[in-house]
C-alpha cells in the first residue's frame, strides 16, 4: 500500500485524472470524503500547506505539493518528480498608480509567504516588514495596507482586475512528487516504478 497526500484543488483534480490515466481506472473522491482507497493506493485529501507535513510524518509515504509551498516551508523530505501540473510564479507586485518607493525607511509587504518575502528582499539588501495575510493579498495596497505584494501569479488576471502590474518574479513553481525518506527506503521499488509510470505519461503528453 502507498498513502499518497494530496492537496485540495485543482492540483488534486489533476492529479487523480493522471492517475486514470496511468492505470486505466477511474480515481475520484466521494462527495465530503477525505480518503479514497484505491487498489495500492490510499489518497488522502490535505491543505496544500499541509502535505510536507504529512509526508514528513510519515503519515503518507508520498505526496504532491508546489514548490512554492516547499520553498515558504522548507522540510526534510525526498523530491522525486516534477509533475508538470499547477504552474504558477511568485511575484513582488505593486499598485499601478502608486509604485514601490524604495527609499523609504521600511517598504510594507502584504504576503502568505514571508519566509519567501523576507529571503528575496534580504537578498537585495531592502529593509521591509511583513504583513502577514492568509488570502485576497492583492487588496492591501488598493487600501493603504501595504506598498507592494509577494503572491502567487497564475493566469495573471487578479492583478489585473485590481489594477496591479508584476515588479518582478520571485520564483517559478510547479507541483511536485515528493516522499518520505524512511518510505522512499522501504517502498523503493512501488514508489520509483509509479514515477516510472507517471514519467511517461508526462513525456507523452508534454505535461501531466
Ligand atoms: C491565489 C493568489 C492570487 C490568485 C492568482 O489566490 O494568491 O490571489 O490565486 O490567480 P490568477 O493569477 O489566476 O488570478 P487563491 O485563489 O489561492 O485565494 P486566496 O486569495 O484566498 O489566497
Amino acid at each position: 500500500m502507498i498513502t499518497i497526500a494530496l492537496p485540495k484543488g485543482r492540483i488534486a483534480k489533476d492529479t487523480l485524472r493522471v492517475f486514470s490515466k496511468v492505470f486505466g481506472e477511474e480515481f475520484a473522491f466521494d462527495d465530503r470524503k477525505l480518503i479514497l482507497q484505491k487498489g495500492e493506493f490510499c489518497f488522502m485529501l490535505v491543505r496544500s500547506q499541509d502535505v510536507a507535513t504529512y509526508v514528513y510524518h510519515q503519515a503518507a509515504d508520498i505526496g504532491v505539493v508546489g514548490l512554492d509551498v516547499l520553498q515558504e516551508q522548507p522540510c526534510n523530505v525526498v523530491r522525486l518528480l516534477d509533475l508538470g501540473i499547477g504552474k504558477c510564479r511568485v511575484i513582488v507586485g505593486e499598485h499601478r498608480d502608486t509604485p514601490i518607493d524604495y527609499l523609504q525607511p521600511k517598504i510594507k509587504i502584504a504576503t502568505k509567504m514571508p519566509n519567501i518575502t523576507l529571503n528575496h528582499f534580504s537578498q537585495k539588501a531592502i529593509p521591509i516588514e511583513i504583513i502577514k495575510l492568509y488570502g485576497s493579498i492583492e487588496l492591501a495596497p488598493l487600501v493603504g495596507l501595504a506598498d507592494g505584494i509577494v503572491d502567487i501569479v497564475e493566469t495573471g488576471d487578479t492583478m489585473r482586475q485590481n489594477n496591479l502590474v508584476e515588479v518582478e518574479t520571485i520564483l517559478h513553481s510547479s507541483a511536485h512528487l515528493i516522499a518520505n525518506a524512511n518510505s522512499f527506503y522501504a517502498k523503493k521499488t512501488q514508489i520509483l516504478a509509479l514515477c516510472a509510470q507517471l514519467e511517461q505519461c508526462l513525456d507523452s503528453r508534454g505535461a501531466l
